[in-house]
């Protein structure tokens, strides 16, 4: 079984890597702020002192940190995962970053006889435990096929989409989908509040019929409860959500709905609410409309 290093404990990463541990792979880590591998290093993993260190005791390096910024800090900085690479070795990257970074990464990784994937995801912090994402995957075919024993530990759709940069690409329009998805779900409730109805009539009459969303079933609930610890930061939607747009405006695309949805993810950020899931943007909305979404007991 191939041996993993895994780089990136946040919310996500520590299900992810947990699931390959519990696979049985033998699993080194680290992560930024050494804290967060205190539970996997109990659960049996190993500690190394650099993304460099990592790649040396590693046959497959996963890295999973926040945007291409820090993702490029890794492993092509200094102590990053490039310098302690060997012909031979596989990299896959699932953060959700830049196309151009990847295929930039891609690029350095392969002067050095190393095949990178990027192999972003769907999903949250829970699916992730339960082993049920989704994957989108670019790089190379061979490499791809050589790792998907690895992806069918974490996920139950993985889609092979093209070269490197593809999967990062597919990423982006899943999540403006998504992010669109959440805007759309925050202005029903208001409305609905707004016009007298209990805004638990919206979740349930949207659970059948083409106002089902998985962004209101999922993030619906917990908008009525009030609850927005975060699963997926609205920093980390704005981020996806600028990502497309800037495609978009490459690609000669307009896209007026993710605009706006932006929007509203930078008023979060501005009241200081971009650490907070992204459902946070129920409270922007809420103030445009000078009402609180309550449940009616
Ligand atoms: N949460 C979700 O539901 C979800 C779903 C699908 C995809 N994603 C994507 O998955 C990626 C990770 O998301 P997450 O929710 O796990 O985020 P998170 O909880 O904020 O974790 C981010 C991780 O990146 C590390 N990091 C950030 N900047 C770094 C830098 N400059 N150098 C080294 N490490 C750095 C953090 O280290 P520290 O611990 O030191 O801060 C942490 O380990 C993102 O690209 C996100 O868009 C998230």
């Amino acid at each position: 079984m191939q041996r993993i290093g895994f780089i990136g404990l946040g919310l996500m990463g520590q299900p992810m890597s947990r699931r390959l541990l519990e696979a049985g792979h033998q699993l080194t880590v680290w992560n930024r702020t050494p804290e967060k591998a205190k539970a996997l290093l109990a659960a049996g993993a190993a500690w190394r002192a650099s993304p460099e260190a990592v790649a040396q005791a590693s046959d497959v390096v996963i890295t999973m940190v926040t945007d291409s910024a820090a993702s490029e800090e890794v492993i092509c900085g200094p102590g990053g995962v490039l310098e302690g690479t060997r012909p031979g070795l596989i990299l896959i990257d699932m953060a959700s970053i830049a196309p151009e970074m990847s295929r930039s990464i891609a690029a350095r990784a392969r002067a050095k006889e190393v095949a990178m994937l990027d192999a972003p995801v769907t999903g949250a912090p829970r699916l992730a435990a339960d082993g049920t994402l989704g994957i989108m995957v670019g790089g190379p075919k061979e490499t791809f096929e050589a790792c998907m024993s690895i992806f069918e530990k974490m996920a139950v759709k993985i889609v092979y989409a093209g070269g490197n940069g593809m999967g990062t690409t597919l990423k982006l329009v899943n999540n403006l989908i998504l992010g669109v998805a959440i805007e759309a779900a925050a202005e029903a409730l208001v409305l609905a509040t707004k016009a007298g109805l209990d805004p638990q009539s919206v979740i349930e009459i949207t659970s059948v019929g083409g106002g089902r969303t998985g962004a209101m079933e999922t993030r619906g609930p917990r908008m009525v409860r009030r609850d927005f610890t975060p699963h997926f930061s609205a920093n980390n939607m704005y981020k996806d959500l600028s990502t497309a747009l800037k495609l978009a405006e490459e690609c000669g695309v307009s896209l007026p709905a993710a605009s706006i949805s932006r929007e509203i993810l930078r008023a979060a950020r501005s009241q200081g609410k971009g650490d907070q899931d992204s459902c946070v943007v129920l409270t922007v909305l809420e103030a445009m409309a000078n009402t609180i979404v309550q449940l009616k007991v």
